[in-house]
């Protein structure tokens, strides 16, 4: 069964996601409920530390099954020592990113049937209950995306520098997957300004996860 409090939020580059989480995650603290925000890849020590092979050097730098396992062992590593541990102490998890980049992401080069018995084999139940996938023109999202790199001057920009057919299939990859699971997903317009994108949110978070909300806000 799907993870209650469990919440992925998922997009294509500079969709502006990890403010929108930080924007999610104070809504919910204050109504009282405890929050772990976490990310992938990463989320825990060794999620990290694959993390850095994966987001930095040559676009070409694995072959893209080399790439969907590397993906596969940070996620085991940040599920056995973040989420299952979080949600087990009743805690919302809302991770920026989770299984849906990997279908999306390395969907592109590898079968999605590869993918998804990995994705059984490693998430098994534990999938979120909520999937918002922050959508908008990839033109914006890489602009937004640039003149992130720009102020932090990160070096973590390996995928943004992927060709521009990869970026739309990209979103075209998610729109399909909130096609095929419309329970679980929602597509949120983020071309707007941050304050519009965050009422969007809330608005679905309150529709669809209401039953556990209202349980722990009485
Ligand atoms: P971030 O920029 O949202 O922190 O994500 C790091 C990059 O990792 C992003 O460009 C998308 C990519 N990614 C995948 O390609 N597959 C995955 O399964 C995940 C979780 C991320």
């Amino acid at each position: 069964m799907a993870q209650a409090r469990f919440i992925t939020l998922e997009g294509g580059e500079g969709a502006g996601k990890s403010t929108q989480i930080q924007l999610l995650a104070e809504k919910l603290r204050a109504r009282g409920e405890t929050v772990c925000v976490t990310r992938e890849p990463g989320g825990a020590a060794g999620a990290e530390a694959i993390r850095q092979l994966l987001v930095t050097g040559e676009t070409t730098r694995w072959s893209a099954k080399t790439e969907a396992l590397l993906h596969f062992a940070a996620r085991a590593d940040h599920l056995e020592r973040t989420i299952r541990p979080a949600l087990a102490r009743g805690e919302w998890v809302i991770s920026d990113r989770f299984v849906d980049s990997t279908l999306a992401y390395q969907g592109q080069g590898v079968g999605l049937e590869f993918i998804n018995e990995l994705k059984e084999m490693v998430v098994g139940a534990d999938m979120p209950a909520l999937t918002l996938i922050l959508d908008l023109p990839v033109e914006q999202g890489l602009a937004r995306a640039k003149s992130r790199q720009g102020q932090d001057n990160s070096a973590e920009d390996r995928y943004e520098r992927m060709d521009r057919a990869f970026h739309e299939n990209l979103r075209q990859a998610f729109l399909n997957i909130a096609k095929n699971e419309p329970e679980r997903c929602a597509v949120i317009d983020a071309s707007g300004d941050p304050a519009a994108v965050a009422t969007a949110i809330w608005q679905t978070v309150e529709q669809r996860l209401t039953p556990p909300l209202s349980r722990n806000c009485h």
